[in-house]
């Protein structure tokens, strides 16, 4: 069974990307700077000065799209693609609509209805949902002004096929963010294709030193930077973790 298909984590992203601090977090002195990552993998990583007219972006690993409607404030199109059929529901009826109710859990099989609803001054008729595969992707994407990969590349069972496709998504001079807490784990990754995490000649691979060896050939690395992020799996339980963002420039022809 793929867990992103269970009604457990469909529950705990659309609290994750689309909840208030309030439903989240309520306990005073909690982690409040991992509130709201699906909103900062945009605003913090994205230059949107650099941004052509008319700009188009990737959402790679969706979800349930909170991202991607964050990048339809300065993109005038956004395809968000993920390989779960239920998170791809909930994104097009969240784009259909401009808000849902589900359950969240309390403890047990105690739940909660919660309402959210995608910022209503956001033009969601710029995104489009899909479902596809990040190692598999249809031939006719085109290429992007924006590429958005958040904690993606490590739930991938071979994440250089994922990966080894950038540069042809992303067009010239375009940006590339990639976001992850490298947490690689053979359920998801089998050993050999991690890209960092592990030793070689003695010497430690990072993820960001695999990540530069697959992509410099076509990229530059222009900064990285640390982001919590906040997942509550129950009213008394959650994981807090913090991604590295490492954000690219496809290079000019
Ligand atoms: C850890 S979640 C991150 C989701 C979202 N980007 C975020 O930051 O909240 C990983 C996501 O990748 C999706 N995913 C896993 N394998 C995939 C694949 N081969 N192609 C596309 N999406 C995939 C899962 O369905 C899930 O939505």
């Amino acid at each position: 069974m793929n867990l992103y298909e269970t009604d457990k984590l469909l529950s705990e992203y659309l609290l994750f990307h689309y909840g208030s601090a309030r439903d989240v977090l309520p306990h005073p002195g909690g982690p409040t700077g991992g509130l709201d990552y699906a909103i900062r993998c945009v605003t913090e990583c994205l230059d949107a000065a650099s941004l052509p007219e008319r700009a188009r972006a990737l959402d790679l690993g969706c979800a349930v799209g909170r991202s991607a409607f964050e990048l339809a404030r300065t993109c005038s199109e956004v395809v968000g693609i993920d390989y779960s059929q239920r998170f791809i529901d909930a994104a097009q009826e969240l784009q259909q609509n401009g808000a849902t109710t589900f359950q969240r859990t309390e403890e047990g099989a105690l739940t909660t209805a919660t309402r959210i609803e995608v910022p209503p001054e956001i033009a969601r008729e710029r995104v489009r949902f899909e479902r596809g595969d990040a190692m598999n992707l249809r031939p006719d994407l085109g290429t992007f002004d924006v590429v958005l990969m958040a904690n993606l590349i490590d739930r991938l069972r071979e994440p250089r096929r994922c990966v080894g496709r950038l540069p042809e998504l992303v067009g010239p001079g375009g940006q590339l963010i990639i976001t992850s807490p490298y947490t690689w784990l053979e359920e998801f990754t089998p050993r050999e294709n991690w890209l960092g995490g592990f030793q070689r000649d003695g010497e430690p691979v990072s993820t960001l030193d695999g990540l530069t060896a697959e992509l410099s050939a076509n990229f530059d690395l222009i900064r990285t930077k640390d982001l919590p992020f906040l997942i509550r799996e129950h009213a008394r339980k959650f994981q807090w973790s913090v991604a590295q963002a490492s954000i690219w420039r496809r290079h000019l022809p």
